[in-house]
């Protein structure tokens, strides 16, 4: 495992570190605690040292297992976390305005959870553009960090808009943004733009929820409790959450003609090749792809050991991207 340093944090992290949006045990289908702590455990022995989570992850859950297992684990793990979700769902729709106190109240939610004095990374969780337009956001995270509740900051986005907006405050640590395969659209827009800010980026949906590994067959059924099942077309949350935003048997053949570019093995599958894509792009810190299974944790984290993608499986991908999947993706972006 490699590790970056990512953004003002001057923390070194690993490349490939682990979303844990599936142990909330919601929007992915249920999972016992015990294979929650053993996906933990798998990833921090293969020399995964930070986990991104949110309080609105099974209203507690993912963060609960985790701090479970940082009271056992001896290695060092950067916990990232997310606020504002929670109050989204339980009030079924975004306050006013979010206020100094329920910020505080929001972080102290995480502390307990995770059972620590103060956050590593606290972010925004997919506030509404306006929010980042006013900009108050961003003061109420420097407030709650000079109270010593967190120690860095920094903003989930759904947008460049958003991005470009959160970068432009000096106290903004990373970004966490939706990049993959199917959304080159950040190589140019946003990630350099990051990097000279000395933001970090956090690539979130990397596999476009399992899509880029290959697996999925048209006609493919997911079950009731699953994202893929009641926000294929965006009826929940941002479509973009669910497949990148592009629709389920598009993205099927998207994933063939990309497969016949990376031209997987069984020592380098696909998942693993569209992983290595992102860890190759100028300006990202870390892909933070999810797991169901311990396998899955095993040949993500691997990607770090991988050789870059050759140039003309890259310049092939862009092209793929520029004339069939960029018209193909829904919501903004
Ligand atoms: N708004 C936000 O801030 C936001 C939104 C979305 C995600 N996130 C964060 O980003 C993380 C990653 O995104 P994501 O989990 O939505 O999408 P993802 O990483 O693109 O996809 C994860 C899914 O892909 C499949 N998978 C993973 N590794 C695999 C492998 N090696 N082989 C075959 N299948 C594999 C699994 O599906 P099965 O379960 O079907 O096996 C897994 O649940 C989340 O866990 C969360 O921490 C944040």
């Amino acid at each position: 495992m490699k590790y970056r340093t990512l953004g003002k944090t001057g923390v070194k992290i690993s490349e490939v570190g682990l979303g844990t949006w599936q142990l909330g045990g919601v929007d992915w289908g249920n999972m016992s605690d015990d294979d929650a702590l053993k996906i933990l455990r798998r990833a921090v022995d293969l020399g995964v040292n930070f986990f991104d989570t949110a309080d609105v992850y099974g209203l507690g859950r993912s963060e609960t297992l985790i701090g479970k297992f940082l009271k056992e684990t001896k290695g060092k793990v950067y916990v990232a976390t997310k606020l504002s979700r929670r109050r989204w769902v339980e009030m079924k729709g975004w306050p006013a305005k979010y206020t100094l106190d329920m910020v505080r109240e929001d972080i102290r939610f995480s502390l307990k959870n995770l059972g620590v004095d103060s956050l590593f990374l606290q972010q925004w969780h997919c506030p509404p553009t306006e929010w980042y337009r006013a900009g108050d956001i961003f003061e109420l995270m420097e407030k709650a960090k000079k109270e010593g509740l967190i120690r860095h900051w920094g903003c989930s986005v759904e947008s460049v808009e958003e991005g470009l907006l959160a970068i432009k405050h000096p106290g903004c640590a990373s970004l966490q943004v939706i990049y993959n395969i199917f959304r080159q659209k950040l190589t140019t827009e946003l990630l350099p733009q990051a990097k000279a800010a000395n933001v970090g980026i956090l690539a979130r949906v990397p596999l476009a929820s399992g899509l880029l590994t290959g697996r999925f067959q048209k006609g493919h059924k997911f079950s009731d409790g699953d994202h893929r099942s009641y926000n294929a077309d965006g009826k929940a949350f941002n479509v973009g959450e669910t497949f990148a935003g592009v629709p389920f048997e598009k993205g099927v053949e998207f994933a063939g003609a990309i497969g016949a570019i990376l031209k997987p093995t069984e020592k380098a599958p696909m998942a693993q090749l569209a992983l290595r894509w992102v860890l190759d792009q100028d300006g990202v810190t870390t892909v933070i792809p999810g797991a169901t299974k311990i396998s899955q944790v095993e040949s993500n984290t691997a990607a770090s050991d991988l050789p870059p993608i050759a140039a003309p499986a890259q310049g092939a991908l862009r092209e793929l991207y520029d004339t069939k999947i960029r018209p193909a993706i829904r919501g903004t972006y």
